[in-house]
């Protein structure tokens, strides 16, 4: 089974209005490869712009974040419905920095996935461990975990045709430490292997697993080899188009000697 890759941009809170425009300008004049899924994820306040700036080009434009409550008396949020009101189809949830910084649960996360695929969203679902719990040896029960506190009781087809999982380890979220490709894949693995018990080989099949955590240009393509690694949340090395489309023909980079 071939999954399409998806190599996404997450903005979090950088680039302004005039970087973002010519930043979607080189994205219209790119030749993008028609095989692989590219999105980015810009702050809130450029969200409808960016919808708008790259209509037509079958990039993928997304929240990084949402509320899941419809309306209310939630000052600073954003809906799950405004983010599809105005145009954009995804909405990241779950990011590291939502749980580890603004204090999300596994039920807060899980609360913002049903009201974004509820609104007819697709989602990234980021699942990852913080050194500390990679050093007592308990990666798999954090991200098997958080992949359960997100899937449960979901419908297998919502689940292959509208989730992307973003494994994203803590240790290697903007700080230059990658994950080694076997780190990578063995946590890719173990993920689509229960994927394959909770919901059946078919779907687990089916699930587009992307890797984030200070991906680049060097060390996309040994990423991307690995058999359960189909794409890549970026932050950092997202938001210069010349680093993100090397990161978008990943097939044609080359790890240094
Ligand atoms: P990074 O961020 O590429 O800057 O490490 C990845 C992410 O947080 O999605």
């Amino acid at each position: 089974m071939t999954r399409r890759p998806f190599i996404a941009g997450n903005w979090k809170m950088h680039l302004d209005r005039r970087s973002i425009a010519d930043f979607c300008a080189s994205i219209k004049d790119a030749d993008l490869p028609g095989d692989v899924t590219v999105g980015v994820f810009p702050p809130f306040v450029y969200l409808a712009e960016t919808v708008d700036a790259l209509a037509g080009t079958g990039v993928v434009v997304g929240a990084q974040t949402c509320r899941p409550e419809e309306k209310g008396a939630f000052t600073g949020e954003v809906a799950a419905v405004q983010v599809k009101d105005v145009g954009a189809t995804h909405v990241i949830v779950g990011h590291s920095e939502r749980r580890h910084v603004m204090g999300e649960t596994d039920a807060d996360v899980r609360a913002r996935l049903d009201a974004a695929l509820g609104c007819g969203l697709d989602v990234v679902l980021c699942l990852g461990e913080t050194l500390d719990e990679r050093k007592a040896e308990r990666t798999s029960d954090v991200v098997l975990g958080q992949l359960a506190a997100g899937t449960k009781g979901l419908d297998g087809e919502t689940l292959a045709s509208r989730v992307t999982l973003a494994y994203e380890p803590v240790w290697a979220i903007g700080t230059g430490l990658t994950a080694t490709p076997e780190q990578a894949q063995e946590v890719h693995a173990l993920v689509r292997g229960r994927l394959a018990e909770d919901f059946g080989d078919g779907v687990a099949q089916r699930v587009v697993v992307q890797y984030g955590g200070s991906v680049k240009p060097a060390n996309v393509a040994d990423l991307m080899s690995c058999p359960d690694v189909d794409g890549a949340l970026v932050g950092g090395a997202s938001l210069a188009w010349d680093s993100f489309s090397a990161l978008i023909a990943f097939e044609r980079q080359e790890a240094p000697q």
